[in-house]
């Protein structure tokens, strides 16, 4: 008996991977995040699955359940929207089963600043103009940020931001960005991204807040870079005519002849 955390996607209910679906499918007991996972996933669940939505639930009671399900010798996929990685509260489920001696698995997803850039038709990284992205999020009510990771300390990079969780501090980010960034730094805010009832709303550092202002207050990302204006910039070396690399070699005397 395997617990399978899968990575459910940032909300478009094709946006999992086939070994998600198909754990979730093989499956008899099934948790998922209710806040953010689609519910249309839930209808990979075998016949007479245990569905169990874990919003409203304790980290305790979950690890009952899923002791519960253990001791019925039951697999248990475990959805958590967008990927793992990044605020999944996966880890300190992992403490607990490990404490419990209990199988698990970890299958990735498409995390929500993916579905974001894509929502804007946007890469993230361009030649010269960024080839830094920091995922982070402001203090909330239930989380402190550690000592030196603040706004500020990132923005002094100049790296691409992909600010999560923090659509309601939105005034706080833009007067600790400007400073760095400049007023006219192209931001964007996404909000459910690949849900359909997704939105964007593109402006500048200047300008966001108030193009913002009637929208959501939950499910957001916030874009900010000089990325996100992507009409002028280098093209990478990489696909250059004259760029000698291994699977290109450029001319007789290339490094790479003879090379596997
Ligand atoms: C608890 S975190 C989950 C992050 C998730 N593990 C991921 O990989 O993106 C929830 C936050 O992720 C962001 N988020 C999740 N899904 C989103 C979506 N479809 N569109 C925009 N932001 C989303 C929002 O900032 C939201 O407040």
């Amino acid at each position: 008996m395997t617990v399978h955390f899968i990575g459910a996607g940032p909300g478009a209910p094709d946006l999992i991977t086939l070994r998600g679906r198909d754990l979730i499918a093989s499956s008899p007991v099934c948790l998922y995040a209710g806040s953010l996972v689609p519910a249309a996933l839930l209808d990979h669940c075998p016949p007479g699955a245990w569905i169990v939505n874990t919003a409203p639930l304790t980290l305790d009671e979950i690890v009952a359940i899923i002791r519960e399900a253990h001791e019925a010798g039951h697999d248990i996929a475990r959805l958590h929207s967008g990927d793992l990685s990044v605020w999944s509260a996966m880890g300190e489920q992992i403490r607990r089963l490990k404490a419990f001696n209990i199988p698990y698995s970890i299958t990735p997803g498409v995390p929500s600043f993916a579905a974001a850039a894509a929502a804007l038709e946007v890469e993230l990284t361009l030649p010269e103009l960024g080839q830094s992205l920091v995922l982070t999020r402001t203090p909330g009510r239930a989380s402190s940020m550690p000592p030196g990771e603040n706004l500020p300390a990132f923005a002094a990079t100049g790296a691409t931001l992909a600010i999560h969780l923090s659509i309601h501090n939105l005034a706080k980010i833009v007067a600790d960005l400007i400073p760095h960034y400049g007023p006219d730094c192209p931001a964007a805010v996404i909000w459910r991204a690949s849900w359909p009832d997704q939105r964007i709303v593109r402006a500048t550092l200047a300008t966001i807040e108030e193009a913002a202002a009637h929208g959501p207050e939950r499910t957001a990302i916030i874009l900010v870079g000089p990325v996100l204006d992507n009409g002028d910039f280098a093209e990478s070396s990489l696909y250059a005519p004259g760029y000698d690399r291994r699977f290109r070699p450029s001319g007789t005397d290339s490094q790479f002849i003879g090379k596997e």
